[in-house]
């Protein structure tokens, strides 16, 4: 679950800005523990006057299609407007009017909460109000809306929080209306263990976005116990790993349910000069072998957990004697770390016990819990909880 926050403005200290993050704290540290919160900043997004005649010479900007693919990879948005002479400010309306060259609907249907401040006692008011009254025409959802007078009265930018309690009370009505708007989706999140092959593959539409295109830390660090010989990687997703195993001379199998991950997979492979042999699939149909691998690797592999069991039980057989299992997967306390990535249910974590139970045919030369930053992607970012595990078939 990613809610995206932005302000409509492009100043560096924009007062809608400190506005819009406050919101965004208080809807995770209140509302939704597990949300993932993305904030975009506009003067990352400038982009020149939209005129057809640009359009026509160079087609839709770039950057518009990144914030036309911000917002459509959230599930929800909290927008505070700035507003200039009774208006949205000329560089949201800008970056808006590019973006309605991809599809009008610029808004794609998420569930919205539309805030403003001003300095003045209207609290930027007339931005709202038009902002209000066009969302839907273009796609917006608005679950609730809130405007803040006097900004530098009501709000302690020091503590980063409105110091006025009646408005203080509003936003946490206006973010709870959210949340609850929010709620059959996550109940879905939470019986929903993993994700389908369908999810997978609109999760990796975009090419390394989701998880970057290097390779795993854990990897890179214990890569130099591989020994020679072909290395599977599970869950290999866009073949980060995969590919990073061939460039040292494996020759590399990559299992993943995504056919569209695995498609990124080769076009790296063969952008970097190697070759990967793919298997689109669930893992459940996948055959390990006997004394086959020299490695196999498994990085953050949402597995259901009975898979889990029988993927991690078949490693011990599946390597060649001396080969190497080395998983790096979520610990449970990352649930106490929302907004750093990963499941949130925690029958997909694992943790040092439950790894060592589940991997008794290996000699495990490291099983350890970590909390290192992880900065992988979109999806993976911040101090995490892992697992990870170094693991030898005894020769
Ligand atoms: C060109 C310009 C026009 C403005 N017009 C208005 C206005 O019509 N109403 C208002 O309440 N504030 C107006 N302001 C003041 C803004 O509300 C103030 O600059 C505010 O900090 C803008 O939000 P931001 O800091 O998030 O960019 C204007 C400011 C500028 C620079």
């Amino acid at each position: 679950m990613k809610v995206l926050a932005f302000a409509a403005s492009s100043s560096q200290h924009s007062i809608n800005k400190s506005l819009v993050r406050h919101a965004a704290e208080r809807l995770r540290a209140e509302f939704l523990p597990d949300v993932e919160l993305e904030h975009l900043a506009l003067e990352d997004l400038e982009l020149p006057v939209y005129s057809v005649d640009r359009e026509r010479e160079g087609g839709v900007h770039p950057r518009a299609r990144a914030f036309f693919d911000a917002i459509g990879s959230a599930d929800a948005l909290l927008i505070s407007y700035a507003e200039h002479n009774g208006n949205y400010s000329a560089a949201f309306k800008n970056l808006f009017d590019w973006a309605s060259r991809i599809d009008p609907r610029v808004f794609q249907g998420k569930p919205t909460v539309a805030l403003s401040t001003s300095p003045g006692g209207r609290g930027g008011a007339s931005a709202l109000k038009l902002a209000l009254a066009a969302a839907p025409r273009y796609g917006a959802e608005i679950v609730s809306s809130l405007s803040i007078p006097r900004f530098h009265d009501s709000f302690d930018r020091e503590a980063g929080a409105l110091r006025d309690a009646a408005l203080a009370g509003k936003l946490g009505a206006a973010l709870k209306r959210l949340a609850d708007h929010l709620a059959p989706t996550r109940r879905q999140d939470a019986i929903t263990p993993a994700f389908s092959a369908a999810e997978w593959d609109e999760r990796y539409a975009q090419p390394f976005a989701s998880y970057g295109a290097e390779p795993n830390d854990f990897v890179r660090a214990v890569a130099g116990r591989v020994p020679p010989g072909p290395v599977l990687v599970i869950a290999a997703g866009e073949g980060r790993d995969a590919v990073f195993f061939a460039e040292r001379g494996h020759e590399v199998t990559a299992v993943d349910l995504s056919r569209v991950a695995l498609d990124h997979a080769e076009a790296l492979a063969r952008e970097r000069g190697v070759t990967l042999t793919t298997v689109a699939g669930d893992l459940a149909d996948f055959d390990l072998g006997e004394s086959r691998w020299a490695a196999i690797v498994s990085v953050w592999a949402h597995v259901p957990p009975a898979l889990r069991r029988t993927v991690h039980a078949a490693c011990a057989r599946a390597l060649q004697p001396g080969g190497v299992f080395i998983l790096e997967i979520y610990a449970p306390a990352q649930l106490e770390l929302p907004g750093a990535g990963g499941p949130s249910v925690v029958e997909l974590l694992l943790d040092v016990d439950a790894a060592r139970q589940e991997l008794q045919g290996l000699e495990l030369e490291l099983c350890q819990e970590t909390r290192r930053l992880v900065a992988e992607g979109q999806h993976h970012r911040g101090v995490s909880a892992t697992t990870q595990v170094l693991g030898a078939r005894p020769a």
